[in-house]
């Protein structure tokens, strides 16, 4: 019998080599109690939260708790349906309205995860016969989105607009094209030249769908996104997202002024044959949704955040993946694994959570700390954490 796990030895052998050494296991860290969206308890210690996706700290506003109460006392604990059968519940439709008028479009759908919208998205509008022409660092969900739908995958050097003109002049005479770009895109924290893709992809007749999972909610005037920042949401065929970032919970959605978007409801897989979300998950979502919609305030303070964190760490001698800050995502270049590892371990004692990032999920094998900033970190914490990055640099032989 051949072992259906032995493809999985070399990550079990890294892993193993890399815990051997006596290190606190980066990829298993429970966070005990959760205080606010700034600070938790981890190993009983008081922890800043500088690796959540919490771009807004919504998951703590008193309105989107209290209208995730309301709809669980009124409506149940969950929907036990489809969204086209039994599962579309008025709040399902209610976050819909609100996702339409925060986006001013005309369609809305929301998916249980942001992951499944990328999923269904793709994989129904393109299929076998289409191209896809992608962004090389995206996310695994549009990958994914891609292989599902078996769609012939085209893609280009990151951000590069002229290998992305190339790469759609070569598909043949009227097949249909599909261009995927991000926003912000996660692990460099670093933005798409946005306004010039989506031009270069209409010039040569491509539907364009962009994921602006990390820009919703903070960047563009309205939280709207790179696309509404750039000027050109209108130019965007389909927009996804997600709650389980700015939002603060958890879900995924697709928005577009297509005139004949509805019918997705009926022929896309992962909307139709899974469960809808829980009416208490859609409630908050409306309800965070309407609020950031009105957060300019809060906007302007975490590029203030972003802003300071990059100088500070810049001026400590690290090494970041962008040379401005350009979203709420920072990411600092360690040398390798070992020493990425040892430095993650040595900001967690020093009571700093961030995200250890490696390979596969990063661009060019780097392994990265990746820090997400939050609207509601406040100046003094933003200078704590750079005090304790600069004692776990030294202290790692990160820095001098
Ligand atoms: C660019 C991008 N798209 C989609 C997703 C999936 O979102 P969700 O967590 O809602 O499944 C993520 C999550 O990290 C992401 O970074």
């Amino acid at each position: 019998m051949t072992d259906l796990f032995s493809k999985f030895d070399p990550v079990i052998e890294i892993r193993e080599q890399l815990l051997a050494t006596g290190l606190t296991d980066p990829f298993n860290l429970v966070m005990e109690k959760v205080e606010s969206p700034t600070v938790a308890i981890c190993n009983g210690k008081r922890t800043i939260l500088l690796g959540t996706y919490n771009y807004m700290g919504m998951t703590f506003d008193p309105d989107v708790i209290a209208a995730g109460k309301q709809a669980l006392d009124e409506f149940g604990s969950g929907t036990t349906g489809s969204r086209v059968l039994n599962g579309t519940y008025a709040g399902h439709r209610a976050c819909e309205e609100a996702l339409k008028d925060f986006y001013a479009m005309d369609h809305a759908m929301v998916f249980s995860t942001g992951y499944q919208a990328n999923l269904g998205i793709i994989s129904t509008l393109a299929g076998k016969e289409d191209y896809i022409v992608l962004d090389i660092d995206s996310h695994a969900s549009i990958y994914d989105g891609c292989a599902l739908g078996n769609a012939q995958i085209v893609p280009f050097r990151h951000n590069d607009i002229e290998a992305l003109e190339k790469r759609l002049k070569r598909i043949p005479e009227g097949a249909g094209k599909l261009v995927v770009l991000e926003g912000v895109y996660s692990m460099l924290g670093d933005i798409a030249p946005l306004k010039e893709m989506v031009a270069v992809s209409k010039a040569n007749g491509a539907m364009v769908l962009v994921d602006e999972a990390h820009s919703m909610g903070f960047i563009g005037e309205h939280g709207r996104g790179v696309a509404e920042a750039q000027g050109i949401i209108d130019d965007v065929d389909f927009i996804i997202g997600t709650f389980s970032k700015s939002v603060g919970t958890v879900g995924g959605f697709c928005v577009s002024n297509h005139p004949k978007f509805e019918i997705l409801r009926l022929v896309c897989r992962p909307y139709v044959f899974t469960a809808s979300l829980p009416p208490s998950v859609v409630a908050t979502a409306a309800t965070s949704i309407r609020k950031l919609a009105n957060s300019a305030d809060k906007r302007a303070h975490l590029w203030e955040n972003s802003k300071r964190l990059h100088a500070g760490l810049r001026q400590l001698g690290f090494t970041l993946g962008t040379d401005e800050p350009q979203s709420a995502i920072i990411a600092v270049i360690m040398p390798d694994l070992e020493t990425g590892a040892a430095m993650w371990e040595a900001l967690l004692n020093e009571g700093l959570y961030v995200n250890l990032a490696r390979p596969p999920a990063t661009p060019a094998n780097m392994t990265l700390l990746r820090c997400s900033l939050c609207a509601l970190h406040t100046e003094d914490q933003v200078g704590e954490i750079l005090g304790m990055f600069a004692a776990a640099g030294r202290a790692t032989g990160c820095i001098d």
